[in-house]
């Protein structure tokens, strides 16, 4: 039988941190929003549509999406040197190509739409929280979005599944050690727009996680409507 499995913090194997999610946090943006899983925390502004420059780059059929994601120096334990890494530069791409399924951006031709995400605190699952955070400052600014995006990091330590690893979980080295499994997905579509793995997982065991991964999404879609509804209700909407 397999050994029984406690996590560091203490939470079930399908709980997530405590989330908070805030619209509006950047007043000089077009839509922006903080997104944060534990002491995980993401923030992340939208500025366009804008003429695109240099216009050799433009389409006249849409308008473009361009993610620049980054952890801020004082985020991690040992500090970050500023300024773009492959990490990065990895992490922007992904990010982009995890949200553009969502957006519609056919009316704004010539036009960019960018997204700024900066991490204020890094606790493993940055990525995911820089996802959920961009989705809704992209929905704040009032893109055109057929449905927000919900993302989380899921995996396994050892034989036991679990979701929203810290980075204590993420360096766990027991038995089959761990294995991260950072996912995004349309909160009310049948669509995963983000599939990332390290480490190792059987096969049959990937379906038991993408099942609990829309358990987990449905209540992270949960968190950022209620943060985007509070705004509307309040008149600060842009
Ligand atoms: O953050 P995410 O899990 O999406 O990506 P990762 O590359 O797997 O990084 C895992 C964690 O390592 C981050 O969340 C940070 O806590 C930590 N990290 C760090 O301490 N220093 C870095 N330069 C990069 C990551």
């Amino acid at each position: 039988m397999a050994k029984e499995h406690k996590r560091p913090d203490g939470r079930k194997f399908d709980e997530l941190r405590k989330m908070i999610a805030k619209v509006g946090v950047v007043p000089n943006a077009d839509g922006s929003a903080m997104f944060a899983f534990g002491d995980t925390v993401a923030i992340a502004a939208v500025y366009g549509p804008r003429q695109l420059h240099p216009q050799h780059m433009q389409d006249p059929s849409t308008g473009i999406l361009r993610c620049n994601y980054d952890l801020l120096s004082f985020s991690v334990y040992d500090r970050k040197k500023p300024g773009p890494s492959r990490r990065s530069q990895e992490i922007s791409k992904v990010t982009e190509w995890a949200l553009l399924p969502a957006v519609d951006l056919s009316a704004f031709p010539n036009t960019v739409v960018d997204v700024q995400i900066y991490i204020l605190q890094a606790d493993a699952g940055t990525r995911t929280a820089g996802i959920n955070a961009a989705s809704m400052a992209l929905a704040h600014a009032g893109i055109p979005m057929k449905d927000l995006v919900c993302s989380v990091a899921l995996g396994k330590n050892d034989q036991q599944l679990i979701v929203d690893l810290t980075k204590e979980e993420e360096d766990y080295h027991e038995g089959e050690g761990a294995t991260d499994f950072a996912i995004a997905k349309l909160a009310n579509h049948d669509e995963w727009t983000l599939m990332q793995m390290d480490g190792k997982i059987q096969p049959e065991r990937v379906k038991e996680l993408l099942e609990l991964a829309n358990k987990v999404c449905a209540e992270i879609c949960t968190v950022q409507t209620k943060a985007l509804k509070s705004v509307v209700e309040t008149g600060d909407e842009k």
